[in-house]
């Protein structure tokens, strides 16, 4: 069962945003609601492009200037505690969306820290300061909603990946601290009775989206007439999930936290959920590929006779990377009405128009 949440009038804290994802959703959430506060929490780090970040605060802020809403930025670390408490005790935000943190599955290789510094103490930093604000009877944190990740199914061979699939086995550092995240948001769903859901994200993309990411990046290297590498010699298979999808599905579940309620040991059940979101439909790799070289040709990035054959290459496996992935997403449809349904045709016609205009 669901506590539902009216998010009208409430003060909502994202964190990364204007990250992609984060953005996006605060977009969504300024020209939806009616009234209230929406806090963007994220450090601007240049793990990518910060103008792509400036660029999305850019969008915010005009999102900000026709709403009913209020929109206030705060740049900062959330490994920073005391910037943490600071920001919960002076907004006392009733619904918390962590979506703030190192991403990517390659760079984890080569820079741990950063994973342990965000992903971790930045994560663990957020659950003290929901747990803190129920003190003194305060109504505290209604749900915390946070990002987890497809790369927590590992190397897993059944498919469709489903959150009742076991996830031990993490391939890479950035998945195991994912899976961290759930784990730690259980223990303090029990102690501390906070509700918190955690969604599995499925290869996100879209208009703005984060360049390190295979789409852009490949985009990128083409339009520089560079060669492109098409991993594991093209036979990945990818469930991606346009970024409306996602940020629809996120809206959907910040408004029905799991109930609270009291197990036969007089102590609470954790109220905690953990549900994927993904386009349910993977793609093979050079199937998406095709895709994207006839969009970049339909928008103009690249002219109709761009020598594709040429400017591509097929090798093999990366480390931390996985074969497959497939959303059994049929948790966030029975319980929230919700099923992502945006082609990739649709969604990187979508970019590729962006692309051209951005960088025009
Ligand atoms: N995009 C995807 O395909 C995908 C897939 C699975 C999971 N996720 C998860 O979704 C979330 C959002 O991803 P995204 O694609 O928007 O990434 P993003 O990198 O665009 O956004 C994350 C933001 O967090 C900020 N950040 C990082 N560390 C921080 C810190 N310590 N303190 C404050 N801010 C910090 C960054 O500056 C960035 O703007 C992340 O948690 C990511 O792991 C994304």
């Amino acid at each position: 069962m669901k506590q539902h949440i009216d998010l009208n009038n409430k003060t909502i804290l994202v964190t990364g945003s204007p990250g992609f994802i984060g953005a996006n959703l605060v977009m969504r959430l300024l020209s939806t609601l009616t009234g209230g506060t929406v806090i963007s929490f994220d450090s601007m780090n240049d793990y990518y492009d910060p103008k792509l970040k400036e660029y999305r605060l850019g969008l915010i802020n005009a999102a900000a200037e026709k709403s009913k809403v209020k929109h206030v930025f705060i740049q900062g670390n959330l490994a920073d505690k005391e910037l943490v408490d600071e920001v919960f005790s002076m907004y006392k935000p009733s619904i918390v969306v962590n979506l703030a943190a190192q991403a990517g599955v390659r760079y984890s290789i080569d820079h741990p820290d950063v994973y342990i510094e965000s992903n971790i103490i930045g994560f663990f930093n957020i659950l003290e300061a929901c747990r803190h604000s129920y003190d003194g009877g305060e109504s505290g944190v209604e749900h915390l909603v946070y990002a987890s990740s497809s790369s927590v199914y590992g190397g897993n061979k059944k498919v469709p990946f489903s959150v009742e699939d076991k996830v031990d086995n993490p391939v890479s550092l950035y998945a195991a601290t994912k899976k961290s995240n759930e784990l730690l948001a259980h223990s303090y769903s029990k102690l501390y009775n906070i509700p918190s859901t955690g969604l599995r994200f499925f290869t996100v993309y879209g208009p703005a989206g984060r360049p390190d990411m295979f789409y852009f990046s490949a985009t990128n290297k083409l339009a520089r007439g560079e060669k492109i590498q098409i991993f594991y010699y093209g036979d990945m298979k990818r469930d991606f999930t346009y970024i409306d999808d996602i940020v629809e599905g996120i809206i959907r579940v910040m408004q029905g936290a799991p109930e609270k309620r009291i197990g036969d040991d007089g102590l609470p059940v954790p109220p905690y959920s953990i549900y994927n979101i993904g386009g349910g439909t993977p793609e093979n790799l050079l199937e998406y590929v095709k895709v994207l070289q006839e969009e970049l040709v339909r928008s103009g990035v690249l002219k109709p006779d761009y020598d594709f054959e040429g400017h591509r290459e097929l090798v093999g496996m990366q480390a931390g990377d996985v074969p497959v992935t497939y959303a059994d997403s049929r948790g966030l449809e029975e319980d929230y009405g919700f099923k992502p349904s945006i082609d990739i045709r649709t969604g990187l016609r979508r970019f590729c128009e962006w692309y051209k205009e951005y960088y025009r």
